[in-house]
C-alpha cells in the first residue's frame, strides 16, 4: 500500500495512538553498507526525522519522542559527537520556522546543561519558539539516559521532603511521574526501535511499563512515513490489556 492508502486505512480503523516515542537506530550501519563516514549516517537520518514529523502530524499522532542521542552517547568519538551536535544545530536552523508554522511544540528533554553553548542556544530558541503550538508534541530527546532521569526524580523528591514540602506519604506513581522529564506527557502507547535491536537502551524505562513494542528491521535513514503508518497500522491490531482480562 502506499503512504495515502495507508493512511486512509488508519482513519477507518479509529485508535491512533496519542504518543509514539521512537528508538533512532542504524544510521551507521546504513553508512557502513555504503562505505561512508558514520555521520552521513547521521545526515541522511534527519530526513528520515522530517519525515516521521510530517506523518505524525498527518495521523493525528499527538505526542512524538525520539531519542537522538544518548549519555552513552558522550562516549563516543569526539569527531561523531561533534558531527551530531551539528546536525541538530542545523535541524533546528533549518527547520524551526516550518515546525512553528506545522503547530508543533518542539521540546528538548535530558541533561541539556551538558550541550556545547551554540547547542544550548538552538534548543533553548526552538523551545521558545514554538511554545505556543498544540498540534503535535516533539519531544527530542537528547542527552538522556533513563536511569539518571529516575534517579533525578527520587533527589528532588528527597529535596522536597526535607525541605518539608512534601510529606513521605504524598509521595506515590503520579508524584513520582510529575517529576519525570516527561510530567506533562500522557506515556508512550507504541514504541518503535529501527534497524532489528531488541533492547531498550536505558530509554523511557518508567513511561514504557505498558507500551506496545514494535522492532522494525528497516534502518533509521530508510525510515519513511510508510514505515511509521504500517506500525501504527500494527499497533491497532494489538489486543492492549494493562495487565487486566479482556472485556
Ligand atoms: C543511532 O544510530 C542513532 C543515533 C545515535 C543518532 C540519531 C540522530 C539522528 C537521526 C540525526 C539527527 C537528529 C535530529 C533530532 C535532528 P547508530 O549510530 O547507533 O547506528 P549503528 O547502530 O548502526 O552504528
Amino acid at each position: 500500500m502506499t503512504a495515502n492508502e495507508l493512511l486512509a486505512q488508519l482513519r477507518v480503523n479509529g485508535a491512533i495512538p496519542r504518543h509514539v516515542a521512537i528508538i533512532m537506530d542504524g544510521n551507521g550501519r546504513w553508512a557502513r553498507e555504503r562505505m561512508l563516514p558514520r555521520p552521513l549516517g547521521h545526515r541522511s537520518g534527519m530526513k528520515s526525522v522530517r519525515e516521521v514529523v510530517e506523518g505524525a502530524l498527518e495521523a493525528g499522532v499527538e505526542y512524538l519522542s525520539l531519542f537522538a542521542f544518548s549519555q552513552e552517547n558522550w562516549q563516543r568519538p569526539p569527531v561523531e559527537i561533534s558531527a551530531l551536535m551539528s546536525l541538530l544545530e542545523e535541524y533546528i536552523q533549518r527547520e524551526a520556522d516550518e515546525l512553528e508554522g506545522q503547530g508543533v511544540r518542539v521540546r528538548v528533554l535530558g541533561d541539556i546543561d551538558r550541550l556545547a553553548p551554540a547547542a544550548r542556544a538552538a534548543v533553548d530558541r526552538v523551545t521558545a519558539q514554538t511554545a505556543h503550538n498544540s498540534k503535535l508534541t516533539l519531544n527530542l530527546f537528547i542527552s538522556y539516559g533513563s536511569r539518571a532521569e529516575l534517579v533525578r526524580a527520587a533527589r528532588r523528591i528527597a529535596d522536597e521532603v526535607q525541605a518539608g514540602t512534601l510529606r513521605p506519604e504524598q509521595v506515590d506513581e503520579a508524584a513520582f511521574a510529575e517529576r519525570l522529564y516527561t510530567a506533562d506527557c500522557p506515556d508512550p502507547d507504541l514504541l518503535i526501535r529501527t534497524s532489528g535491536e531488541q533492547r531498550i537502551s536505558n530509554f523511557l524505562l518508567w513511561q514504557l511499563a505498558y507500551t506496545e513494542l514494535l522492532i522494525s528491521p528497516v534502518l533509521w535513514p530508510d525510515f519513511g512515513r510508510t514505515n511509521l503508518y504500517e506500525a501504527i497500522l500494527d499497533f491497532q491490531n494489538r489486543d492492549r490489556r494493562f495487565g487486566r482480562v479482556p472485556a
